[in-house]
């Protein structure tokens, strides 16, 4: 998959896409991520990129210019799906992510400042927040979302790791995880664990991540029921 990113503080990547998964997918080819700034497309010798709004109000808006044609470059013509991250665009999720890794080509443009001047939306497919919260700007929201993708593209984990049986796959939250030594600082690994009965340690696992979703996020469990499944309490008392 290749993934442009447009903004206006490159920089701020440098880290992030170089480090751990990220940087093992880019370097066994199995993403292609370059970084874009917007500026370096400004036509005025202040090379600035961004403007007071029309009708006032506080804050400076990213031109249309610098954009269009920082679009035209990075595309020279070729389809992409492109996205803006913004806080008013819809909230990212876990079947979004799916969706979006399965596009062979995506252009991720980083809001800044109050917005965007509205023209620019004539070159957008789509808008994508992360949560609803207000940033300073989209670069981390991109991070964000070039992180989860990533993840989620045949062999960027490892062997090991699953993208499948975990928090979201199947609307439940993950499991309670332990790893050696069975007792540390007194604190003992539930038994089930240990016995290697495998499918008593399924059982335990979805019972363990039902009483997590329960506690944390009552509304998944609501939308799972809404669709039909039904939803057994485990034995103990957790609502
Ligand atoms: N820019 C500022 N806040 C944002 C958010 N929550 N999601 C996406 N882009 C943003």
């Amino acid at each position: 998959m290749r993934i442009d990113i447009l903004t206006l503080f490159p920089e701020m990547f440098d880290g992030v896409l170089s480090a751990s998964m990220l940087g093992r997918a880019q370097a066994s080819g199995l993403i292609d991520i370059r970084v874009h700034n917007i500026r370096d497309y400004t036509d005025n010798k202040h090379r600035k990129a961004d403007d007071y709004p029309f009708g006032g109000g506080a804050g400076l808006v990213m031109m249309a210019q610098p954009i269009y044609d920082c679009m035209d470059a990075v595309l020279g013509g070729e389809k992409a799906r492109r996205i803006l991250l913004t806080p008013r665009g819809r909230t990212l999720n876990q079947k979004i992510a799916c969706e979006l890794s399965g596009e062979e080509r995506l252009v991720l443009l980083c809001g800044h400042y109050e917005g965007v001047d509205e023209r620019v939306m004539n070159i957008i497919d789509d808008e994508i927040s992360i949560g609803d919260y207000v940033l300073t700007g989209g670069e981390l929201p991109a991070m964000v979302l070039v992180d989860c993708i990533s993840r989620l593209i045949p062999g960027v984990l490892g062997s090991e790791e699953s993208a499948a049986d975990e928090s979201f796959s199947e609307d439940l939250l993950e499991y309670p995880q332990y790893t050696r030594p069975a007792n540390f600082r007194g604190m003992e690994v539930p038994e089930i664990l240990l016995n290697g009965h495998h499918a008593k340690i399924q059982a335990w696992r979805l019972e363990q991540a039902r009483l997590k979703t329960a506690l944390n996020r009552p509304d998944l469990l609501r939308e799972l029921t809404d669709q039909g499944e039904s939803i057994e309490a485990p034995d103990d008392a957790w609502l």
